[in-house]
């Protein structure tokens, strides 16, 4: 874990932290569903939404305005770990999704199929099924394994062929917990087809850092703002050089491998650099280098050894505190010794209904959220038979205590408060 020194500094530099503006003290573990804002960007945000002048202009301020653009481009560019190809902005991790998909299917060879699995947020499955249904392309699904709750290039390779013309993976699921290997994915579905177009999906997987996109060897890479300490209302994506000049929607007169729609928010830009900031500086506490990369990778590996020993608590309990693992009715989502699992525990209390159990922790200050077997979680929660379960999504900004008092209430719940 961090030492406290260094959890405090982290933590005051996010808003309500601690405190919910509407219910007042309590533990924020719905990371997943939205991370904590950073307030460096909600200082940016204000700033630059007051300001009335547009891109493109010979006057100081609208200078600046670009000048914050192509700045903010470079940062994604050494966040995500990309070289060439375009850095742009959506309206969401959604719509980007949408877009991708659309112009990989589209713009592909006539006929083929496309490849997803059933691991995938509907961004993806719903886009490659429009898409594919317009352009006449087969839409195949590797089927995850429900007892690791991942998906393995062992199941990609049943489903892909020398005629899989566009893939979807996602990097991590915001239901399970569960990372991909993309790398071990990624060689499946190139062997049998070299040029197939690869999108992955980074929006769950972008909070926990380390991002080294060239190294994935995919086509486009998404990643949604709110989901990484910044605000809602817009996300952003990378494209690979081929991948950027396959027609898709864009003004007449501007680059072929221009993707922005419209006037840009600058807000959205020098709010990204902000979160670049941020990663940079928490990289700064653990390694003495010039090189901003390293120091961004430096943050990835120290979020991720950090909510690994959160999860492992919240597993294992310590000498005072039995963990998930002791609770006999406690069923968790891909079993107590995953290594694929990032920062999030998904379960279930036998006899006690997850919207209840949820309802009771957040009375208690604990906020986590019920997932449904609904068109967002269906994929995850029917294989199982399980109609909810409890999601509890950590990140790096949370400490050993609140994982303490977490299992102190579910356990309380459990003994004795909520009737099956
Ligand atoms: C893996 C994944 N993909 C896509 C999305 C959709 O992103 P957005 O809410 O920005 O549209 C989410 C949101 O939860 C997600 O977790």
């Amino acid at each position: 874990m961090f030492e406290d020194t260094l959890l405090q500094q982290i933590r005051d530099r996010f808003h309500h932290v601690d405190r919910c503006p509407y219910q007042g003290e309590r533990i924020f573990f719905e990371n997943a569903g939205g991370s904590l804002t950073l307030k460096s960007v909600v200082e940016t945000n204000t700033h630059f939404a007051s300001i009335p002048d547009n891109q493109g202009r010979d006057n100081p301020a609208s200078h600046e305005l670009v000048r914050v653009i192509a700045r903010a481009r470079d940062d994604m560019r050494i966040f995500l770990g990309v070289d060439d190809g375009p850095v742009f902005i959506g309206e969401s991790g959604t719509e980007l999704l949408f877009r991708l998909v659309r112009a990989a299917v589209l713009g592909s060879c006539a006929g083929g199929n496309i490849v997803g699995s059933t691991l995938e947020h509907p961004a993806t499955v719903s886009a490659s099924k429009r898409w594919g249904g317009i352009a006449g392309k087969e839409y195949r699904a590797a089927v995850h394994d429900n007892e690791t709750a991942t998906v393995t290039a062992d199941d990609y390779s049943k489903v892909v062929d020398a005629d899989t013309r566009v893939a979807t993976i996602i990097h991590t699921s915001p239901v399970t917990g569960m990372t991909v290997d993309v790398a071990a994915v990624v060689s499946v579905i190139r062997t049998a087809s070299p040029d197939c177009i690869i999108i992955l999906d980074g929006i769950q997987h972008a909070a926990h850092g380390g991002l080294s996109v060239n190294d994935y060897d995919v086509d486009c890479y998404a990643v949604s703002a709110y989901k990484v300490f910044s605000r809602h209302n817009y996300g952003f994506a990378w494209v690979s050089p081929r991948v950027a000049n396959l027609p898709h929607d864009h003004l007449d007169g501007t680059p072929d491998d221009f993707w922005e729609m419209g006037t840009r928010d600058t807000s959205a830009f020098a709010c990204t650099s902000k979160v670049v900031e941020y990663f940079d500086w928490l990289g700064s506490q653990f390694c003495e280098t010039d090189d901003r990369r390293s120091r961004i990778l430096a943050a990835g590996v120290a979020i991720n050894q950090h909510e690994r020993d959160l999860v492992t608590l919240a597993i294992n309990g310590n000498d005072s505190q039995p963990g998930l693992r002791d609770m006999p009715e406690v069923f968790l989502i891909g079993g107590y010794d995953n290594p694929a699992r990032e920062g999030l525990v998904s379960i279930i209390v036998e006899g006690h209904p997850c919207a209840e159990v949820v309802a009771v922790l957040n009375q208690r200050g604990v906020r986590t959220h019920v997932r449904k077997a609904d068109y967002f979680s269906g994929n995850i929660l029917t294989p199982l038979n399980r109609p909810t379960c409890i999601r509890v999504s950590m990140c790096h900004y949370n400490t050993s205590a609140e994982v303490l008092k977490f299992l102190h209430e579910l356990q309380t719940i459990i003994t004795n408060e909520v009737a099956a």
